[in-house]
């Protein structure tokens, strides 16, 4: 892992992985101030060599404990997820530069209609839990690199990322 080193950074992530034991509204109200608090250093991702991913984007571990993993996600200009859900928590903040994200509803379990669309700047944070509206697909449709930094409510070393499952775009 080419982790934050910052001790307050990890010692506000430390804290908050015990908080996920807690009630999902408390966790997530955690979360919400700890990616405030984070996306207002302006140093946070100094001295970690950020992998990137021409044309897509690419995700770099930098804290991971028992209960939570927090990825540095960096965006090409034009990069896209899938349409996906969750199989835990998920909270972003975006660092730089300009990360669309759509939100859809499921009409069946593999295909999805759009609800909304928004655009999210630098300071932005979002909280979702599982069970929550949480069926999105983000993409950076800035002219510059875009970086967010994501919360998950899961051991990396137990899942490989997040998705629970992935969708179409539904034909209406
Ligand atoms: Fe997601």
């Amino acid at each position: 892992m080419n982790a934050l080193n910052d001790q307050y950074d990890t010692a506000l992530l430390s804290r908050l992985g015990s908080a996920s034991r807690a009630t999902a509204d408390d966790y997530l109200k955690a979360a919400h101030l700890t990616l405030d608090a984070l996306a207002a250093r302006p140093g946070l991702l100094d001295g970690i060599a950020l992998k990137r991913n021409p044309g897509g984007y690419a995700r770099n571990l930098v804290y991971g404990d028992d209960d939570i993993s927090v990825w540095a996600m960096v965006w090409d200009v034009g990069a896209r997820t899938s349409i996906h859900d969750h199989h835990c928590s998920c909270c972003f903040a975006v660092l730089k530069g300009t990360v669309g994200e759509s939100r859809f509803a499921a009409i069946d379990a593999r295909r999805a209609v759009l609800k909304s669309t928004a655009t999210r700047g630098p300071g932005y944070v979002a909280c979702m839990l599982p069970t929550g509206p949480n069926l999105h697909q983000m993409a950076n449709l800035g002219a510059e690199e875009a970086i967010s930094l994501h919360i998950y409510g899961f051991d990396h070393r137990q899942h490989a990322n997040s998705i629970d499952r992935e969708y179409e775009l539904a034909a209406l």
